[in-house]
């Protein structure tokens, strides 16, 4: 493992502008300081108490916590409940079936407007549809769609009748659909013709066919919605389309009553191996932390705020902060289906203005791709609805931090920096906007309820002013419950490194007044605008390619994107590269990897080397290839089993090929 404190990020520390909330937000907010110490005083307790305040279940639990089966949490398990029902029908019982739950805005400008009465018939229709399309109660259901209204329904439909869903981002490969279908066993895939992608349909079903082409698999049935129009190819019998089925059925429905440790979702993940972590969520505890979260650290008032998370449901984000949280709280918000830069860079700020966008959650990429762009353009719309912003996904620096507060957020609104993960399933470190006053760069304090701590090598707390390893010292409502069907794995990763405690990959900080600062992960997952990315998982698609002998992949400082893929490869000696140019080369294998991985874990670079740097052991020193990659003397190589390597790989680069 690296020194997580290493990285050039001493800098934040040294941060020391800091915004308290207006007298105004306090008096109106939430969230209020006090909650920390009832909270953290009895924590199952004030959990309990969210769980009954925030979601209705169908039987009460009296069980809170049951920590017995350690690693793997039971919360409330024994009450029973339903997600769908809490996050669409009860709103619409209480006399709230006008309000809107869904303003969506597709890239080329149609939109749809959903209320909550609208969401329930369509998420009963499509729970019927399921159903009669075989989908029975612990089922799992592949969904991969564009972030389009029916990929919220369909999530909420599985929800209803108790199928896990398992979301694929849209933006994955073919190969990585397969994957996941085949670990999760699923019985159907939801999927549609395509999305609008950068002003042009971008095909989605052709993926899902050669998904299936793979080989057996338990697929049923795919289900296919129509968004682009394009021309689809088809399997009689296996396929089906969404307006065929879904219109169709009837829009009543009775939620299936789960227990509360019946599993809601599965969402893959990249960890340090090649094969992707399918982080399983269950019901009651997930639930009532996304509620929680969502209603305090963004100070939701759903009578009146109109929110809008930029993230694709293919992500936790998507799930956490575009689905069960805002339901759950009955909000009105914002999806929309396109880039931001579509057809104009304003295209964000023209949506915010639009809908009056109250709360913006997006993620640092996104900030400082804006700051990029440049001032004026956020400068000709109407900001002046937004009054909370909120960030995720990697650290923010300080100056993204101050222009996200100065130009989105005309020098008035709180900005949240929120650290969590798909294993923790919802907010776990933030400050909350009534209470805490803000340090540009960091993220600051658990949430009340919440226990995490900065530990050195031995697991033993760091003092203030001191770095470490970031842990979450007690067991919280919406962690993981385990890798889909492997526990040992999920006991080797997570908590093996520090025994009972919780360990995120993350290194941090401590400044002086016990406020985390988060530096990064210090394991060999990358963090690619706000993605996460798995080195070897790059490795493995790199070396498929015939031409490829070897490769080391490591994450490099990049401006916008936080880290970019820098790809060393050796090439095979006989490898009928014959006289293909380096760049023909450098791009065919760009491409190999996005095709098999997807197009956000394509290389920024891959560098032909005729060496790679080991240690005795043969563990690649991936340390002096991000040297290399971020242009840097090259650091200590004396541990290597030929110290001349790196001389050879710096001369080989240095002579244009
Ligand atoms: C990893 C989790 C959780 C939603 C998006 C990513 C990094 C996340 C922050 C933040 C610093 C952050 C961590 C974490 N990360 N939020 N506010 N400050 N780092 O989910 O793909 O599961 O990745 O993202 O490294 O471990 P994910």
């Amino acid at each position: 493992m690296s020194d997580p404190t290493a990285g050039g990020l001493e800098n934040l520390l040294s941060e020391d502008r800091r915004f308290a909330p207006s007298a105004e937000f306090v008096a109106q907010a939430n969230a209020h300081g006090d909650l920390y110490s009832w909270a953290n005083a009895d924590r199952p307790a004030f959990w309990a108490e969210q769980a009954r305040e925030l979601i209705t279940w169908s039987t009460p639990f009296e069980q809170v916590l049951d920590w017995s089966d350690a690693p793997v949490a039971r919360w409330f398990a024994d009450g029973r409940l339903n997600a769908a029902y809490n996050a669409v029908d009860r709103h619409v019982a209480a006399g709230r079936g006008d309000r809107v739950a869904l303003h969506f805005e597709g890239e080329a400008g149609d939109t749809r407007t959903l209320t909550y009465a609208d969401l329930q018939r369509e998420v009963s229709k499509a729970a019927n549809a399921l159903t009669a399309l075989g989908v029975a109660t612990g089922d799992r259901v592949a969904i991969y769609l564009p972030l389009i209204p029916e990929a919220v329904i369909t999530m909420l439909a599985c929800a209803r009748i108790g199928a896990p869903h398992s979301v694929v981002f849209g933006g994955f490969s073919a190969e990585a659909l397969h994957s996941r279908i085949l670990d999760a066993e699923a019985r159907l895939v939801v999927t549609a013709d395509g999305g609008f992608r950068r002003g042009a349909p971008s095909a989605l079903k052709p993926a899902v066919d050669e998904a299936l082409a793979k080989g057996p698999t338990t697929v049923e049935h795919v289900l296919v919605v129509r968004r682009t129009g394009q021309d689809v190819e088809w399997t009689d019998g296996r396929d089906v389309w969404w307006s065929d089925v879904v219109d169709a059925a009837s829009d009543e429905h009775e939620p299936v009553e789960v227990e509360a440790e019946h599993p809601l979702f599965i969402l893959y993940t990249s960890g340090t191996t090649g094969k992707p972590k399918g982080i399983f969520h269950t019901t009651g505890g997930y639930l009532t932390q996304a509620a929680y979260t969502h209603l305090n650290v963004f100070d939701l008032k759903p009578e009146t705020d109109v929110y809008w998370c930029t993230a694709d449901v293919g992500w936790i984000t998507g799930h956490t902060y575009v689905v069960y949280g805002p339901l759950l709280n009955g909000a009105t918000q914002v999806i929309y289906e396109g880039t931001p830069d579509t057809p104009h860079r304003g295209r964000w700020w023209e949506i915010v203005e639009k809908y009056k966008v109250s709360i913006l959650y997006t993620a640092p990429t996104a900030i400082r791709t804006c700051m990029k762009w440049g001032d004026e353009i956020p400068a000709t719309f109407d900001l002046s609805s937004l009054r909370v912003l909120g960030s995720v996904g990697e650290p923010i620096n300080p100056e993204a931090w101050m222009w996200y507060r100065r130009v989105i957020g005309g020098d008035r609104t709180p900005i949240v920096d929120t650290w969590w993960q798909t294993e923790t399933g919802a907010i776990m470190i933030s400050p909350l906007p009534g209470v805490t006053e803000t340090k540009p760069g960091s993220a600051q304090v658990a949430l009340p309820g919440i226990a995490a701590d900065v530990v050195d090598d031995e697991a033993h707390p760091v003092p203030n002013g001191s770095g470490g390893y970031l842990v979450v010292t007690e067991p919280w409502p919406s962690m993981l419950r385990g890798i889909w069907g492997d526990r040992q794995r999920y006991v080797d990763t997570y908590w093996s490194r520090f025994r009972d405690l919780y360990f995120a990959g993350d290194g941090a900080k401590k400044d002086a007044d016990g406020d985390i600062w988060l530096l990064g992960r210090v394991d060999d997952v990358m963090n690619v605008s706000g993605h996460r990315l798995s080195t070897t998982e790059i490795e493995s698609a790199l070396v498929s390619h015939p031409w490829v002998a070897e490769a080391a992949v490591v994450g490099a400082a990049d401006e916008t994107t936080g880290q970019a893929v820098v790809a060393f490869v050796i090439l095979r000696g006989d490898a009928g590269v014959g006289d293909t140019s380096p760049d023909d080369v450098q791009a065919q294998l760009r491409a190999h990897v996005a095709k098999e991985i997807g197009p956000i874990a394509k290389p920024r670079q891959v560098l032909v080397v005729p060496e790679l740097p080991k240690t005795r052991s043969g563990k690649i020193m991936r340390r002096l290839l991000r040297d290399v990659a971020e242009h840097r003397q090259v650091g200590d190589a004396t541990t290597l089993a030929d110290s001349s390597v790196m001389d050879l790989i710096a001369r080989g680069l240095a002579t244009p090929a």
